[in-house]
């Protein structure tokens, strides 16, 4: 087989193959690359020297399944509405799998329904207000019409404006007395989605560059670590950054005065020169934040080329937007799922809940469970600005491997039904508008998930 037909056979497979490695192609690699499974995507000269050193199986793998559209620049109306219809429909038929509510009919055929008649519905939650005994009255509607339900104290406190609930109880008189308000969730897993190989990915977030109280020398110990021979530290094939890489220019007021750097393009000098010394084995997978260099609305696009113009172009380089799920090392068993949100609707979020309020910040783990719970990032209306196109891409429809957040400057690594949730350390010290809010962060801190075992470990630098 000459090259030419070696090209041909690739690509009818669905490979691409790229141009350096055309040249160096030979019979035996076919074979080998045949037997790959699933087949690569890019045949590149990093695979044909692991093809050669028997080391193919450790090629790192990154697919961004997250894609937005950014053409769109007038919206109206109806793009609220197809957003809103967007969210009911997805969460809609992730609650129908729950037995609870699969006998949910529309709103409007309770019209056609007997009082005290057993009921199921699913709704968009307009308004709530508590009564005076302290149960709630909920508005929610669907695209067929509006309902009232009455909901315990309990239920109805944590219910949120503008999420998609299940209720099941009996039919009043245009109420529904519920004896169960159902959220989402996510299920249990049948098993651990995990990889063949120990290969591990690194979580960092938050790290403000162009900010006085940047920790530089930490991010240098976290550099040296990862570069060297620690054959731990090897086998991390993959580095998230979630968000607020710099700290921008002009996020807050008098800003300024918490500047060492004032010019946004210079604090993307500093980001890139640490991107630059990542080991090149090492895929480094960036999202954007609030203070970075994109629109505030989400989603977020990904950082402009120009952010980062001498690393953007990197094979291990990928920015991706806000929130993303991207699939990494996906040779083997499907690969793992991350999903990363930097986590701007947190504040709103926290704020709402009652019981989500106390400590919030000390454990920013329980808002993001509670995000899983209801299958959306940013359920309560205003928790984030949105760019509402005919979907809604806050919804969390696919249930992902990892959840990784930022923004709170806390730390925290735990699990969830098999999920693991991961609030991303922060490398920027206590600003002064964090002392005044009385928020003390937790910086310095990485989790290193173990990619085959799925377990978390906490590095400190
Ligand atoms: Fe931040
Ligand atoms: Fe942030």
């Amino acid at each position: 087989m000459d090259r030419q037909e070696a090209v041909k056979e690739l690509t009818s497979r669905g490979c691409i193959v790229e141009p350096e490695a055309v040249d160096r192609l030979e019979e035996n690699h076919i074979e080998k690359i045949k037997n790959l499974s699933p087949s690569p995507m890019v045949v590149n000269e990093r695979l044909i020297d692991n093809l050669e050193s028997g080391d193919v199986s450790l090629e790192s793998s990154v697919d961004v399944i997250t894609e937005i559209e950014m053409e769109k620049e007038k919206r109206d109306v109806q793009d609220f509405v197809d957003f809103y219809n967007d969210r009911y429909e997805k969460i809609k038929s992730l609650l129908l799998r729950r037995r609870e509510i699969q006998s949910a009919v529309s709103i409007s055929r309770l019209e056609d329904m007997e009082e005290r008649e057993e009921v199921a519905a699913v709704g968009i939650v307009k308004d709530k207000y508590k009564t005076s005994k302290g149960k709630f009255i909920v508005y929610m509607e669907d695209p067929s019409g509006e309902t009232k339900v009455l909901a315990e104290e309990e239920d109805g406190a944590n219910i949120v404006q503008d999420e998609v609930i299940g209720v099941k109880g009996s039919l009043g008189d245009d109420i529904i007395f519920a004896d169960r308000i159902v959220w989402p969730d996510v299920p249990l897993p049948d098993d651990i989605q995990s990889t063949s190989e120990e290969v591990y990915a690194a979580f960092i977030s938050d790290i403000h560059f162009g900010s006085k109280d940047t920790m530089e020398e930490k991010l240098d110990k976290l550099l040296d670590w990862l570069n060297s021979g620690n054959s731990y530290a090897q086998k991390i094939k993959y580095l998230f950054v979630a968000g607020d890489a710099v700290e921008g220019v002009g996020v807050y007021p008098s800003q300024k005065e918490e500047l060492e750097v004032t010019n946004i393009y210079k604090q993307y000098e500093r980001f890139q020169e640490f991107v630059e010394e990542v080991r090149d084995d090492v895929q480094v997978i960036i999202g954007p934040g609030n203070h970075d260099f994109v629109r505030l609305a989400e989603p977020q696009p990904p950082l402009p080329e120009e952010s980062l113009p001498d690393v953007h172009m990197n094979d291990n380089v990928h920015m991706v937007p806000n929130p993303a799920y991207v699939k990494v090392h996906g040779h083997d068993n499907g690969g793992v799922k991350v999903l990363m949100y930097h986590g701007y609707s947190f504040d709103e979020h926290v704020d709402s809940l009652p019981h989500l309020r106390d400590r919030a910040y000390e454990n920013p783990e329980h808002a993001m469970i509670d995000w899983l719970k209801r299958r959306h990032l940013a359920p309560i209306y205003g928790s984030n600005l949105v760019v509402p196109d005919d979907e809604d891409p806050l919804v969390i429809e696919e249930v992902p491997e990892i959840l990784v957040s930022g923004h709170t400057h806390s730390f925290a690594a735990t699990t969830y039904k098999g999920i693991n949730v991961i609030c991303a350390g922060t490398f920027q010290s206590q600003t002064d508008f964090q002392k005044r809010m009385g928020h003390q962060p937790d910086p310095g801190k990485v989790a290193v998930v173990n990619l085959k075992t799925r377990e978390t470990e906490v590095k400190e630098f």
